[in-house]
């Protein structure tokens, strides 16, 4: 957990916190920072569609938020990171002419950053949620670094947090188009808490079907060519021309 002291001093002085932890320590911490807290995990029921869950999770900030008090949202990770409720919440409240903010914090990614020693600004770097680069191909620039998240909850709609059928096998399938069998990947969980270490799995393209990846992973698949250099470009941005070896 990152907390910056903006962040902080937002919790402490809600009326009202609502919270979506990533573990059981986070939440204790959050009741002692602000007894006022309670949990949104609520919402989730096995079975139920998660578009349903955020709705409801979106109608409770709101109706919060309508009350008049000062409420804060807590969630996991970055509050605009792949979540859907927050923006929403944020932009309803806005149209109903209520005050709404969102401040940055650390996403799952910028862990990963740190803890692989991945710098995104040297090759480049495609996030994408994985269902999502599944079911609307793109094209894959693989000279650069790609990030896929949710690979625990590939395919699912509904919140089913014991499914027995993983569907990785379907993603190892199409990466092994873009990819070398052998080409190396991580299955990454960055620490809840900071007397944790992160949990890193490495592993090769051909191993991933077999992967059991926690709901909480995300996979970073490493550059496997290297861009060429466009002399002409080069040229006309004053740049000195490439050297030829050989
Ligand atoms: C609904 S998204 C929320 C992301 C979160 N807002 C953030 O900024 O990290 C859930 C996905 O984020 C990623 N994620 C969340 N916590 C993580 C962790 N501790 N380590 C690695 N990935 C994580 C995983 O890909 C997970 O399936």
């Amino acid at each position: 957990m990152h907390l910056t002291p903006e962040s902080r001093e937002a919790l402490e002085r809600a009326d009202e916190v609502l919270y979506l932890a990533a573990d059981p320590l986070t939440a204790v911490w959050l009741g002692r920072l602000n007894p006022n807290s309670r949990s949104l995990h609520t919402f989730y029921a096995a079975g139920k569609d998660r578009k349903d869950t955020y709705d409801e999770m979106v109608e409770d900030i709101l109706a919060a938020v309508r009350k008049g008090g000062r409420v804060c949202v807590a969630l996991y990770g970055h509050p605009g990171v792949f979540v859907m409720p927050s923006h929403e919440a944020v932009r309803r409240a806005r149209l109903e002419g209520l005050e709404a903010r969102m401040l940055p914090a650390v996403s799952a990614e910028d862990c990963l950053f740190a803890d692989l020693g991945v710098d995104p600004g040297r090759a480049g770097c495609q996030s994408y949620e994985a269902t999502d680069f599944l079911i609307r191909p793109r094209k894959v620039e693989t000279s650069a670094c790609l990030i896929l998240w949710q690979v625990g909850f590939l395919g699912m709609v509904d919140y089913s947090p014991d499914r027995a059928d993983s569907r990785l096998p379907v993603l190892g399938d199409y990466l092994r188009q873009l990819y070398p069998a052998d080409h190396p990947m991580t299955l990454y969980e960055a620490s809840p808490h900071p007397l944790f270490e992160p949990v890193i799995r490495h592993l090769e393209l051909s191993e991933l079907a077999a992967a059991e990846p926690p709901a909480m992973t995300t996979l970073f698949v490493p550059p496997a060519t290297v861009p060429q250099d466009d002399p002409e470009m080069m040229e006309r941005l004053g740049l000195p021309a490439p050297s030829v070896s050989g």
